[in-house]
């Protein structure tokens, strides 16, 4: 991709399957879920819909603008508009690349354990134990290693080709599956309380802070916003996209995963009394929850169990990919290096990196909670104003390729104003619970 000939991507379709698969993955269900548990359910989901739609969906337009406009790496398209001064931002991105695929790494070769067991031995009957045998230790150090080497291999390859046609067939085959896990956990006696603590919402809830906080984080986490993914993506892409349109189409496809997920999630954990256990291991909600669900549904369960399983691999790859993709496209344009030596020194790098993770779920839950609630949204708030301030003309650049009149002056006054405030309250509140957890952790 480096080079005169920027590469680009074959057809419309390709930037929207790739941006969707970026968006489209662990956060939708294992991180979404377990947020979704642990904020009081109803409450959460709600603040997470207002903020994808209030502060996502304009940022999402913003970084597909930037990247379109400057057609470069993050850092590169931070200084042709705004000049050296915004090249730290760069920096940031890609701090957070490393810190994010680090951790998320472990939990994609969790998934990949589970799917590859069940194939051999289904999925066992304590699932709690299951679970923390897998989390930490020598083991997820080698699943991680492993996940990380498959990424490694596809991003050194060039995005195109196996993996595009792979997340074709397997990413509906995911929302396929899911569906019919939700109706499968509807007929589930006593899900009803279920359904209740996720779906009816209290509005003293809805006002809550730290409820506000760890939404906006997963707003941004599961949109992929906040350090540069979608303007890579976009950064490939020529003038004939209608960003809006894709951005939309990107973000609605992004929360029916999620929200699905949740109506499998929640009925299942209520109609088999798992309350408890879930409370106990947060981070582990999904992978308590769903393979007790597959163990209760016999034989047929086993299937549906790794067609999930291997669904969610597939979900973490390209997720992974971007992840990736944005270390390495900064990489070759700070240092001149081919992108394959790029790709191996910064994937081992960041295999690196995630190990201790993978000795330690707490860590690995304190590095999701800085990532998500400090890095991605300080960068969303500089992104956000960078756009609606700094960068040249973003109306004049997004209005390519659209056709008819896309509200804009409604989109430059959220970035402006609206959305640097409310993402400045967040920071301002999820720095206090940051720094509590880390003296938590670190201080004993
Ligand atoms: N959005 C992905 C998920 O939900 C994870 C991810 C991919 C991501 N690229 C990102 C998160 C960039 C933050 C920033 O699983």
């Amino acid at each position: 991709m480096a080079g005169t000939g920027r590469e680009r991507w074959t057809s419309k379709s390709g930037f929207i399957l790739a941006a969707v698969g970026s968006a489209v993955g662990l956060g939708n269900m294992w991180r979404f879920s377990y947020l979704a548990a642990e904020n009081g359910g109803a409450a959460f989901v709600v603040l997470y819909l207002a903020l994808t739609l209030i502060v996502g969906l304009p940022v999402m337009l913003a970084e597909l603008t930037l990247g379109r406009g400057a057609g470069k790496s993050p850092l590169q398209a931070l200084g042709h508009y705004g000049g050296s001064g915004w090249k730290p931002l760069g920096g940031l991105f890609i701090a957070a690349g490393f810190l994010i695929l680090g951790y998320y790494s472990v939990i994609a070769g969790w998934t990949l354990r589970y799917a590859i067991e069940a194939l051999v031995t289904g999925f066992s009957g304590d699932a709690g134990e299951r679970f923390s045998a897998i989390a930490s230790g020598p083991a997820a150090v080698a699943w991680h290693v492993g996940f990380m080497v498959v990424t490694v291999a596809v991003v050194a390859r060039g995005v195109s080709g196996g993996i595009e046609r792979l997340a074709q067939i397997l990413m509906p085959a995911l929302f396929a599956v899911l569906i019919g896990l939700a109706l499968y956990a509807s007929t589930l006696e006593g899900g009803g309380d279920g359904y209740r603590h996720y779906l009816s919402f209290d509005l003293s809830e809805v006002m809550r802070m730290d409820v506000f906080t760890e939404a906006a984080g997963q707003a941004f986490f599961s949109l992929s916003l906040g350090m540069g993914a979608m303007l890579t993506f976009a950064s490939y892409m020529d003038r004939s996209h209608d960003l809006p349109q894709e951005s939309g189409i990107i973000a609605a496809a992004d929360f029916g995963v999620a929200f699905v997920a949740g109506l499998v999630v929640f009925p299942v954990i209520f109609a088999l009394g798992m309350q408890e256990q879930v409370g106990g291991s947060t981070v582990g909600a999904l992978f308590i929850t769903l393979p007790t669900a597959f163990h209760h549904m016999g034989a047929a369960g086993t299937v549906v169990g790794i067609i999930f399983f291997g669904a969610l691999v597939v979900g973490a790859l390209t997720s992974a990919i971007s992840l990736l993709e944005v270390v390495v496209s900064s990489g070759m344009d700070a240092f001149g290096w081919p992108r394959a030596r790029a790709t191996w020194i910064f994937g081992g790098a960041i295999a690196l990196v995630g190990i201790p993770a993978a000795l330690d779920t707490d860590l690995l839950g304190l590095m999701d909670q800085v990532a998500g609630n400090v890095l991605l949204v300080f960068g969303g708030l500089l992104l956000s104003i960078f756009v609606g301030w700094v960068m040249e003309d973003p109306i004049g650049e997004v209005a390519h390729g659209t056709s008819g009149i896309r509200w804009f002056g409604l989109w430059r006054t959220l970035l402006r104003y609206v959305v640097p405030v409310l993402l400045g309250i967040v920071l301002w509140n999820s720095l206090g619970a940051t720094w509590t957890a880390l003296v938590g952790y670190f201080g004993s």
